[in-house]
């Protein structure tokens, strides 16, 4: 039997049945397939980011502009947050002058789940610190799943920075409950052993990584890493990572290489590869509108049960 979504705010994937990912991956599709209801009219939905976004803000406006709600204009930097007011604080001000929905992106890792039990109003996770992008993942399955019908017995390669990634971990949790396997793979310190705790294999040689593998997701080398000490230059990490055409020729013939942006070109992705016949990477920001129409839509409905 299907479990039905019955929560009011998406938080993290961690911990979530295969049924409850389906069922917001089917609700995604079926929004893909015929014009979407009104189902938020007369719903506002407010962002509160503290780091920048291109395709997660825009993508989320856009679902929730589809749905009928109203988007509040707001800019956390240009608000009281910036004046010491507390993150709960400022949203119970918010959903007191009507905010139904809030989207969240923080720079700190955890603090949804504090704040979201203590507002009616939905809250969405849009990436918090290193701990989870749930509709980035979403997104990504979305993806996998339109090309191969079914994840179980796949193998999906996450490739780059590991260590700090929100996204690697929520695809994680995704892939693992749909019966995928992952490989984390990474040099060392961004790809560290204790992340095998997490169910992941871990490969430090790329090669081994992906000869066989059905896809690839390549993350990001946030170039802030490198000031760090975590890898000595961005050309020596091009040169042991970077996916080429020839690694991409290591996996599966019709293996997907998949990437959740920015891209930085010629570093952890050659353009050849980012442009090419086997890249579902704008397929994937295509998909982000559906999949976060699904989760403000069906997170509205319990909401609305109170
Ligand atoms: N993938 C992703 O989160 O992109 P943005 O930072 O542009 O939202």
């Amino acid at each position: 039997m299907t479990k039905d979504w019955g929560r009011k705010d998406l938080l993290g994937l961690e911990g979530l049945e295969a049924d409850e990912i389906e069922s917001l991956l089917d609700a995604a599709a079926a929004f893909k397939d015929s014009p979407p209801k009104p189902l938020l009219a007369g719903r506002t939905a407010a962002f509160l980011f503290s780091e920048p976004s291109t395709r997660t803000r825009s993508s989320f406006e856009m679902a929730a502009r589809r749905l009928g709600a109203e988007v509040l204009s707001f800019s956390a930097a240009g608000s009281s947050l910036a004046k010491g007011e507390t993150l709960l604080d400022t949203a119970l001000n918010l959903q007191a002058i009507g905010v139904t929905h809030f989207i969240l992106r923080y720079d700190r890792s955890g603090v949804l789940e504090d704040l979201a039990p203590r507002l009616k109003a939905c809250v969405v996770n849009a990436g918090d610190g290193w701990h989870e992008h749930p509709t980035q993942a979403l997104l990504d399955v979305m993806t996998l799943r339109e090309r191969w019908g079914s994840l179980k017995g796949k193998r999906v390669v996450i490739l780059g920075d590991i260590r700090h990634s929100r996204v690697a971990r929520s695809n994680l949790f995704a892939l693992k409950t749909l019966g995928a396997s992952v490989v984390f793979c990474g040099p060392t310190p961004l790809v560290p052993r204790e992340f095998a705790a997490l169910g992941a294999r871990i490969e430090h040689d790329v090669e081994k990584a992906l000869r066989g593998a059905n896809a690839v997701n390549v993350l990001r080398l946030q170039l802030e890493r490198m000031e760090q000490g975590f890898v000595p230059s961005l050309a020596d990490y091009a040169a042991a990572y970077q996916l080429t055409p020839e690694r991409l020729a290591l996996l599966k013939p019709d293996g997907l290489v998949l990437h959740p942006g920015p891209i930085n070109r010629g570093v952890e992705i050659s353009s050849e590869v980012a442009d090419g016949p086997r890249s579902v990477i704008l397929d994937q920001v295509a998909n982000g509108v559906l999949i976060r129409m699904a989760v403000l839509a069906l997170c509205e409905q319990e909401r609305a049960r109170g």
